[in-house]
């Protein structure tokens, strides 16, 4: 589903990825572990093109991507992205908010006047009844708490239909509680639906709970590639030279 080849991202003189090499398959959920600053953006922003690599290569379903408007269109339509601040239209009502995840399939003349044909508003209403939030459809979405925000992004990013989804840090705002179901519905899916989910996360306990594979990246380098079981307390010292494991004090929003 992803191939990633020696790629490398500079930032001047910073080399923030060095010689990544990794393949994600159908359906697999992974979870990147690193302490902060260990490039762990930087790669998913490669992946979906917000940033240009500076060498090596990237092959998403079987298409290496790239920057020009075609290859971006066909990397949207197949990427799907997740993010910590959810990044919904709070005045939006939800089933709206799930709707624009149908945007880059719909006749652009339609989107523009944000007219929603059945069936997108059909696909919609299947993908919020996969988050349990279908009696939330008609809702304001900025009256729904920080972990049902994050579910309608779940909902918005299966919208998309994709091959991929990409989450940054998808529970870092939310309570152990909350966490847990929002990684639940988003393992739920990738396996339901056969989506590769790449997933970066600070907690090492919810690495081992729900990732399939975890990668753990270092100064911008994988140091570690394989199952939970294995992670061991040796490889995370490894992964967090300086002792940096803490989980990020939550936030209930
Ligand atoms: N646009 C940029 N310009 C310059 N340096 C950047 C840029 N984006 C990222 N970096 C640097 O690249 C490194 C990796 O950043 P990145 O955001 O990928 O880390 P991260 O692992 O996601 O950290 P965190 O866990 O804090 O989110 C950092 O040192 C960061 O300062
Ligand atoms: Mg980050």
């Amino acid at each position: 589903m992803i191939e990633i080849k020696g790629l490398n991202k500079n930032f001047g003189d910073f080399a923030a990825l060095s010689d990544i090499n990794l393949s994600v398959a159908q359906g697999e959920f992974l979870v990147i572990l690193g302490p902060s600053g260990a490039g762990k953006s930087t790669l998913l922003r490669c992946i979906n093109r917000l940033t240009e690599p500076s060498s090596g290569k990237i092959i998403v379903c079987g298409q290496e991507s790239s920057s020009d408007s075609a290859g971006l269109r066909k990397l949207r339509c197949n990427v799907a992205m997740i993010f910590q601040h959810y990044n919904v239209v709070p005045r939006l009502m939800v089933l709206k908010n799930v709707l624009t995840g149908r945007l880059g399939s719909m006749p652009s003349f339609l989107s523009l006047f944000q007219i929603f044909p059945k069936k997108d508003v059909e696909i919609a209403r299947q993908c919020l009844k996969r988050v349990e939030l279908l009696d939330k459809a008609r809702l304001r979405t900025d009256t729904l708490s920080g972990g049902q925000k994050q579910r309608v992004g779940i909902a918005r990013a299966l919208a998309q239909n994709p091959k991929v989804i990409l989450a940054d840090e998808p529970v870092a705002s939310l309570d152990p509680k909350t966490s847990r179901t929002v990684l639940n519905y988003l393992k739920q899916a990738s396996s339901d639906l056969g989506i590769a989910v790449i997933c970066n996360l600070h907690q090492v306990d919810y690495a081992k709970e729900f990732a399939q594979r975890i990668v753990g990246v270092s100064a911008g380098r994988i140091v570690y590639d394989g199952p939970p079981e294995e992670l061991t307390d040796e490889i995370l010292q490894i992964i967090y030279p300086d002792g940096d494991t803490s989980v990020e004090s939550p936030l209930n929003d």
